[in-house]
């Protein structure tokens, strides 16, 4: 306190000090600076009511000053306020703290004016919170306080400031505040409204299901403190309390509405959730097929376009589900039309024009997409469709496409932007007069899974782009290799569900470092070991991600081959519930994963992320499973039972290698196994307008049978306990899958019709 009283008296003698101007470090090669002082302030809290927080120049509109030294740069708030930063990967935050040199005066005649609290907090992808700086300025300080604070891994800066006995003159300077970020990022980090990370739930509010389909809806708040409950479900639905879900069969197609009611603290909130049950979802499961990007980049042209959808039939990964051909980055001409402003596409590149192309991709039986971004261009530099949402999307339609990958390259950062931008184009496209599906590419900055499904879009990139690498280092806002990209997926599994999925790029499979973007800003050689392939694609496969590759297809080692047709791995990326597997256990050397199925079994993966072979015990009182209860494991990779388990299994797992079980009860009904089942075949017959499905030595036992299109369309189902079940089926020609499911044991036959 003397100590005070001596600095202020001699403020007061002191003539006033050779003023000294700072000004924020500038960007370089490897580190772009991002400036608090050039974000959006208006977004920010400021005590002083009628009053804005303001960049760059004091609350009372002079330069910001600290002890006679005057910053440039910088933001300055009233108490009690609070400002929130989205970090998008920022490595470092500093800046100088104090109380403006503007108020000291009033600091000195009023022991109460010129003083404030502060607390800077990171906040983590789980809400998580911890305080990294604390303490209480004023403007009699000697000096300002140095902040220097490692933000990397965590999502949210906030930096707040409390009052204390009353909040006059609290004019708290936030000087030369910067941020430190990799220079290819393609986001900087930005300020964010506190309603944006207000929310007291932290799961998906709009939702999809498909009539006559098992539903399951997993709830989440942002504190662990909540208490949930759910009120007004549907018929069909419950609340599952003890797992936090609702779930169930709705069996007829209509819009629901029910409330999730958190309380906490005493307070009680409630938010209301769109369940949406059709059967003309745009994607009730995730799609799968080939994107450009990575084998071609900027060269593609109608002959390796043409060679791929022949390959593609060839090794019939159509057959498995892959029927998306996708013309990424650069088919475009250098401007669109004249007058019209149509896009236009490359003459040199494809030279008999896009119906042509897309004429030959359907009749082949695929489905051909293309791409754009939000903005001016796109991110390879080409013309973008902001501005020209409905003329492209017309152009779109008219040309044949069934798919539109929308990027966001070259657009404002902030998420209001992004929202409006990609309303614009679900909008025209929901107008253009065609099926196309929406797949939003903004990399996960700004949450789309929290706001994506009401644009229109049906999946949305959740991470930067997939190097062709396991582990791509530190996560930096332009790229990331298989390990960083499972670090981001396995926080939002809760956001999952049919008609809205986490998206996690391309898979790397088959690149062996030949890709070309792919390969680059990586440390060290690309590519990746087969093991480590296979684990991405059990993981994508976890995940419920669309399921992409990017390789040159004209010839498949076998391998790779295997890998990617791997049937049963495929139906757990491609289950109906659409459910993303949940990190159940975690630690420095492994994960374990579940995924609940539509038929009752659950999926789980044994994910060694350490440089040497583990064994790793499944405490099944971990999972949604029954104590004292046998369980049938079945190994995804080398598709067999491995034998019937209780309480525990114990695993081994190679370095980086994922094990993948499907786990269903041992006991089907009385004196009945799911072996004895397995061992008997299912043999459909599909006639003109019907289809017959033998379930051999099933006499009298109860089953659910769904028929499917690729697409994860139910198009018939029925109950019965007939050993021979026949029911009506009118559908086109193509492939289609009949799945059996006996007292909660699920087989899958896929058959054609008319070919
Ligand atoms: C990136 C996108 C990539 C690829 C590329 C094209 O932004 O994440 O997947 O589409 O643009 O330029």
């Amino acid at each position: 306190m003397l100590k005070k009283l001596l600095f202020a008296l001699s403020m007061l003698a002191m003539p006033a000090l050779a003023q000294v101007t700072v000004t924020p470090p500038e960007s370089n090669e490897d580190t772009d600076i991002a400036l608090l002082g050039d974000m959006e302030v208006e977004k920010t809290i400021c005590g002083w009511s009628g009053h804005q927080n303001t960049a760059n120049k004091t609350i009372d509109n002079n330069p910001i000053t600290l002890r006679d030294t005057v910053y440039t740069s910088g933001v300055c708030t009233h108490a009690t306020s609070q400002i929130i930063v989205k970090l998008n990967g920022a490595t470092r935050f500093v800046c100088r703290l104090g109380i403006d040199d503007e108020v000291i005066n009033k600091a000195q005649n009023d022991s109460r004016e010129g003083r404030a609290g502060y607390k800077i907090m990171l906040r983590g992808e789980d809400n998580n919170t911890v305080v990294v700086a604390e303490g209480n300025i004023s403007a009699l300080d000697e000096s300002s306080v140095p902040i220097d604070i490692n933000t990397n891994g965590w999502k949210y800066l906030i930096l707040e400031n409390e009052a204390g006995d009353h909040n006059w003159s609290d004019h708290v300077d936030w000087a030369n505040a910067y941020f430190e970020y990799y220079a290819r990022a393609a986001t900087a980090p930005y300020i964010v409204s506190t309603e944006e990370i207000a929310s007291k739930l932290a799961c998906a509010t709009t939702m999809f299901s498909q009539p006559g389909v098992r539903y399951m809806h997993k709830i989440k708040a942002t504190s662990a403190d909540a208490v949930l409950a759910v009120e007004n479900l549907p018929a069909g639905l419950s609340w599952n309390a003890k797992r936090k879900l609702v779930e169930g069969i709705v069996t007829e197609e209509g819009v629901y509405n029910y409330d999730i009611v958190v309380a906490l603290d005493g307070e009680e909130s409630r938010e209301s959730v769109k369940l949406t049950v059709s059967s003309k979802l745009q994607q009730p499961v995730p799609f799968m097929g080939w994107l450009s990007w990575n084998v071609y980049q900027a060269n593609i042209n109608e002959a390796n376009i043409k060679a791929t959808a022949d390959a593609m039939v060839r090794y019939k990964l159509n057959d498995y589900g892959y029927t998306y051909l996708c013309l990424d980055d650069n088919w475009h001409a250098d401007a669109r039309e004249d007058g019209t402003n149509k896009p236009l596409s490359d003459d040199a590149k494809f030279p008999k024009g896009m119906n042509e192309l897309t004429d030959y991709i359907h009749s082949l039986g695929l489905k051909a997409g293309i791409y754009s971004d939000a903005a001016d261009l796109t991110c390879n530099n080409e013309f973008g469709s902001y501005g020209y949402e409905e003329i492209d999307a017309k152009q779109y339609a008219e040309w044949g496409f069934d798919l539109l990958k929308y990027d966001y390259c070259h657009a404002p950062s902030d998420v209001e932007a992004a929202q409006k931008r990609y309303k614009a184009m679900g909008d025209a496209l929901k107008n253009c007069g065609r099926d196309i599906l929406f797949y939003m590419c903004e990399w996960g900055q700004r949450d789309p899974w929290k706001w994506g499904a009401e644009t229109g879009a049906t999946c949305w990139r959740a991470t930067y782009d997939s190097r062709d690498t396991w582990d791509g280092g530190v996560y930096n806002g332009s790229h990331c290799g298989a390990i960083q990209a499972i670090d981001v997926m396995k926080h939002i599994s809760v956001y999952s569900g049919p008609n809205r999925f986490n998206d996690a790029d391309m898979m790397c499979v088959g690149l062996y470092g030949k890709g070309i973007p792919s390969s680059e800003f990586i440390n060290g050689k690309p590519g990746m070991t087969v093991t480590e392939y296979k684990s991405q694609f059990a993981m994508w496969c976890m995940f419920a991600s669309p399921l992409t590759i990017s390789f040159d297809i004209t010839e498949i080692p076998q391998q790779d081959l295997d890998i990617i047709t791997n049937e049963e791995l495929i139906a757990i990326d491609q289950d109906r519930m659409g459910q993303q597997a949940d990190l159940i256990v975690s630690n420095a050397d492994y994960e374990i994963y579940c995924k609940d199925l539509e038929n009752g079994d659950i999926a789980v993966a044994v994910l060694n992320r350490s440089s040497a072979s583990r064994n790793v015990t499944i405490d099944f009182s971990k999972l949604p499973l029954e104590a004292d209860t046998e369980y049938q494991f079945r190994d995804l990779w080398a598709k067999e039972n491995v034998g019937t388990f209780k309480n525990e299994y114990t695993v081994t797992a190679a370095s980086h290698e994922t094990r993948v079980f499907r786990v269903s009860p041992a006991q089907v009904a009385d004196g009945i196994t799911a072996a004895t089942t397995d061992s008997k075949p299912i043999t459909v017959t599909p006639s003109a307008s019907s289809v017959s499905i033998n379930c051999l030595g099933s006499q009298g036992l109860s089953k659910r049978v769904l028929i499917s299109d690729l697409a994860g369309r139910v198009v018939a189902q029925t109950n019965s306990d007939a050993e021979i079940i026949t029911l009506p089926l009118n559908v086109a020609r193509g492939i289609y899958v009949a799945n059996v499911v006996t007292a909660g044991h699920a087989r899958s036959v896929k058959f054609e019709v008319g070919r």
